[in-house]
């Protein structure tokens, strides 16, 4: 049985993953090029070392949470290779489902069993996130326990490799709407004489069928400036991005991802991409009128 994790990447989700691991008693050890994360998961009890091969050297189950598909791809063909035929690799990273499918089979000329694995839920929920998983199903059922003792409440097969990326893709096009648009509203308010935190105080408390849990937590950190991130806007403009990349390859409309898309690269022409994906309503403040 798995008693030691391993995990490449101990940035907000990625730290969240391997401290809930040292929590529920594994072994843990993990690398990040950035010395802050690998003091910050050091503080969380996780082993670290700055050699992201000798973390792998001896695994069984690999975590990687790393930001984009070319930090995937390079992690799959310098170091993952590295790990003893038969680990398994679960990648919590957002991706497109084509860089999925490129380290899985990469990788299994190794022996080494990828799974794309992205997390639906936000940091704070570390433990009761639903991992989407694409792959094979007896890798998925082996790490299953694993997964649910340390960072998910929810492993679920959806697919294929690459299919557990389509669905998070999907979601994260929902998580871009909704971001923009409450910007949108709270902005059309305020240029409108109404305070933008009546317009999110009234609607959150009542009982309108547009109130999603989202709009919950972002709206009252769009009115208050607060955009400590949570969830950085260069992330989720990136995978709106890949979100409009997969549609204009599958032939599938995507008139709203390409608005989405748009609109998230306002935010990051105002440098706010490192900024919590709320901060994109200060970028609305300063636009001009109706387009
Ligand atoms: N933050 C969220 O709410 C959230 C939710 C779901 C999914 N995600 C996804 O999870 C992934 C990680 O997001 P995050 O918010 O933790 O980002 P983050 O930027 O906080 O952390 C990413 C970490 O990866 C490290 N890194 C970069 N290259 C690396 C490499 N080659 N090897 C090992 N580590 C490397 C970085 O130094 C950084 O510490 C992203 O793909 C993101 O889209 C984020």
């Amino acid at each position: 049985m798995t008693q030691q994790i391993r995990v490449l990447g101990l940035g907000t989700m990625g730290g969240r993953a391997a401290a809930g691991a040292v929590a529920a008693g594994y072994d843990v050890l993990g690398y990040d090029p950035s010395p802050a994360a690998r003091d910050a998961a050091a503080a969380a009890g996780v082993r670290v070392s700055d050699d992201a091969a000798a973390v792998v050297v001896d695994a069984d189950l690999v975590l990687v949470s790393v930001p984009r598909p070319e930090h995937v791809r390079a992690l799959a063909t310098e170091v993952l290779v590295k790990a003893p035929a038969g680990a398994v690799v679960v990648d919590l990273s957002t991706i497109d489902p084509a860089t999925a499918r490129t380290a899985a089979g990469h990788l299994a000329e190794h022996g080494v069993t990828y799974v794309d694995a992205p997390v639906l839920g936000r940091p704070a929920g570390c433990g009761s996130w639903t991992l989407v998983c694409g792959g094979p199903a007896e890798s998925i059922d082996a790490v299953r326990p694993h997964l649910t003792a340390t960072v998910a409440a929810r492993v679920v097969r959806v697919g294929d490799t690459g299919a557990g990326s389509v669905v998070k893709i999907a979601n994260n096009l929902m998580f871009g709407a909704i971001n923009a648009v409450t910007a949108e509203a709270i902005t059309l308010c305020r240029r409108n004489g109404v305070d933008g935190r009546v317009f999110v105080d009234t609607v959150a408390e009542s009982g309108a069928a547009t109130v999603s849990n989202l709009f919950k937590e972002i709206a009252p950190k769009m009115v208050t400036g607060d955009d400590d991130p949570a969830f950085a806007l260069e992330l989720l403009a990136k995978d709106n991005r890949l979100a409009l990349d997969l549609a204009e390859t599958s032939g599938s409309p995507a008139p709203l991802a390409r608005a989405v898309v748009d609109v998230n690269e306002l935010g990051l022409e105002h440098g706010l991409g490192p900024r919590d994906s709320g901060a994109l309503v200060r970028a609305y403040a300063e636009a001009g009128g109706a387009r």
